[in-house]
Formats: C-alpha cells, sequence, structure tokens
C-alpha cells in the first residue's frame, strides 16, 4: 500500500467504526452527497442525463424513472416527475432524504424550469460530471407545447400535495416510493421502468453484479439507465487512485462497519458486470486522470487492472437491455 497520512487516519476512522454505536453516527454525519441538497445541483444532474440520453437516441419521456442512492434530497426524482415522469422510486440503503425541504426543493426545480434556466455548469459545481457541450436550457426536449402541459398549474399542484408527508396518507396518487433499504429486487415491478439513474452511487454497492441484474429485470426492453460512477478514492487518500495499492485486510480495517465505503471497482469491471447482467452499452464518456501509481504498487486483486482503467476516474455510462 502507498502509505499517506490521510491514509493512516482513513485506518484509524475505520477501526473506531468497531466500537458500538459509532458506525451509525459516522455512516449518518457524514453525508450522502456532492450537492443534492441545492435544486439547481439536481436540476444540472437530471438535465445532464436528460440530454446524454437524447442525444443518443432516447428521445421520448421517461414516464417511470428509477433512481439508485438519492442521497440527502429526492430532488433528482422531483426534477423526473415535473419533467413529465408519472413515477419516480428512489432506493437508498441508508434514509439520508428527509421530507422538511421537500417543498422548498419542488417549488425552486419548478421555477428552473419555468424560467428554462442554463444548465449549473463547472463553475458553479466544478466536481459534478458528466460534463456537456452546451449548458443551454434544452429546447429541443423541451419545447413550448411540451412545456406548457409538463408545468401546467393542475399537474404541478397535483404533484406538489403528494410530495407533503401530512397529505401523502389521504392521496391516491402517489407518484413517489421511497424505499429504504431495498434488498430485494421485487421492490419494482419486473418491466415497468423507463429509466434508471444514479450519480455517484454505483461506486459504493457492494454487491454490482445482483445490482445489475435487478435493474435488468425492472428495465423494460426499450428502457435505458444512465450512471455517473467516480472511480476515484473519495479523498480517502492524497492522491486519487491510492485505495487500489491497499490490500483487502487494510481496506476492510478502513471501511470498517460501515454498511458501505467503496467497492473499489474499476470501469472495465462494471462494463464487464453489465453486459454479462444483459446490458449494452450505448455510450460512455470517460474522464481521464493521470495515473499516481505504478503497476507494482497495485495490491494483487488489482494487478491485473487494464490500463485503460488505471486512468480512468469517472465514467458516465449509458446502457440498454440487449434482449
Ligand atoms: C455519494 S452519495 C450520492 C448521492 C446523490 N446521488 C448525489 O448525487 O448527491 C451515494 C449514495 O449511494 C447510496 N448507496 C450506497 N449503496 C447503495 C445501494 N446498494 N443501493 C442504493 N443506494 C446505495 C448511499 O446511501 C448514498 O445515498
Amino acid at each position: 500500500m502507498v502509505w499517506d497520512l490521510k491514509g493512516v487516519i482513513a485506518v484509524i476512522k475505520g477501526i473506531v467504526t468497531f466500537i458500538p454505536g459509532i458506525t451509525k453516527f459516522i455512516q449518518k454525519t457524514s453525508g450522502a452527497t456532492i450537492g443534492s441538497t441545492s435544486a439547481r445541483y439536481c436540476y444540472s444532474v437530471w438535465l445532464r442525463h436528460l440530454i446524454i440520453a437524447n442525444k443518443n437516441g432516447f428521445i421520448e419521456h421517461p414516464k417511470i424513472v428509477a433512481e439508485l442512492g438519492p442521497g440527502d434530497s429526492l430532488g433528482i426524482g422531483f426534477a423526473a416527475l415535473i419533467s413529465g415522469a408519472d413515477k419516480y422510486y428512489g432506493l437508498d440503503v441508508i434514509e439520508f432524504a428527509n421530507n422538511e425541504s421537500n417543498e422548498e426543493m419542488f417549488d425552486d426545480l419548478v421555477e428552473l424550469f419555468v424560467k428554462k434556466t442554463p444548465i449549473p455548469d463547472a463553475n458553479e459545481f466544478p466536481r459534478l460530471k458528466p460534463l456537456l457541450d452546451s449548458y443551454e436550457f434544452p429546447n429541443y426536449i423541451f419545447d413550448d407545447n411540451y412545456l406548457e402541459i409538463i408545468l401546467s398549474k393542475d399537474r404541478i399542484d397535483k404533484i406538489r400535495s403528494s410530495i407533503i408527508p401530512a397529505s401523502n396518507n389521504e392521496m391516491d396518487y402517489i407518484p413517489i416510493k421511497y424505499i429504504v433499504p431495498w434488498d430485494d429486487e421485487k421492490v419494482i415491478l419486473k418491466n415497468s421502468v423507463d429509466m434508471i439513474i444514479s450519480q455517484a452511487v454505483l461506486e459504493h454497492v457492494n454487491d454490482i453484479e445482483d445490482s445489475y441484474v435487478a435493474m435488468h429485470k425492472w428495465l423494460k426492453p426499450n428502457g435505458f439507465m444512465s450512471h455517473e460512477i467516480d472511480f476515484k478514492c473519495h479523498r480517502i487518500f492524497s492522491n486519487w487512485d491510492c485505495h487500489w495499492t491497499c490490500s483487502d485486510f487494510i481496506w476492510k480495517l478502513i471501511v470498517g462497519k460501515r454498511k458501505y465505503l467503496l467497492n473499489r471497482y474499476s470501469y472495465s469491471v462494471h462494463v464487464n458486470s453489465l453486459q454479462k447482467a444483459g446490458f449494452k452499452i450505448i455510450c460512455d464518456i470517460k474522464n481521464k486522470s493521470e495515473s499516481t501509481i505504478k503497476r507494482k504498487n497495485l495490491a494483487k486483486n488489482f494487478i491485473k487492472m487494464p490500463d485503460d482503467d488505471m486512468t480512468t476516474s469517472e465514467a458516465l455510462i449509458l446502457a440498454t437491455p440487449t434482449d
């Protein structure tokens, strides 16, 4: 392992999680977002995925949307509903999102659509990927007729009243299902979903193979999934790729008793898993970073990592079922 002070602190922090009661505190207080409590972040993430899907031939507005790992808010789901979806599933393993800020988040998102606000770019969210060629509001996806329909007062009021917890019980229209924890693929009906989205999530998912299999079951044959995956070490070390130098034992100490930290799967592992689950890749947008480690320093499990993985720090993967 290539040690640095941050790595040593990470090991100590991991060991501390073995003290009863501490894990929940550490996991909850470390939060679960790089910005999802902000409406502008959720708007930007949603539109970035939608635009890339649209450019790759998925031009229908998705009606049923599922998101893995919404994190600190359901804002991406609200953006999907405002955009024309009828149903949104948010699946997480820890309940980070709270209802208190739902109304404010929803109203802010509606305003962003009403004003056809340009998509917040790297100046506002420097770490946010994927990048786009243009951050103009996508009029070609939301023409005026369509905007008039989706932003009609009746429709917006109906969605809004369904997200206010107090009124939820009496509602027959419940467009949002926030399922935590989700540990069974049966939480969503087979062949029912048009789009699955995740942002900075699949690098945390422990059982990636089963998760891709579940996603394959949920998607309609002509549906698609769009995942932005961050392969970096999430600042556990000073250099972005040092997590690949840790032995399994050291990594186990760093993870400690947390429900999840990072699965350390590199780009090609995701590609193999999703292909095995029955997907084909339509488009991938890789973000490249210079490797800071030598191949000989890679831990045993990673020693055969392809050269391309060693410099792939993030990727957007858009895929669809093959069968
Ligand atoms: C870094 S946060 C990203 C949150 C949000 N998508 C965003 O863009 O800010 C990672 C999220 O993935 C969730 N997560 C981890 N393992 C998961 C799993 N197996 N299934 C669904 N979500 C998972 C975490 O609980 C957390 O909400």
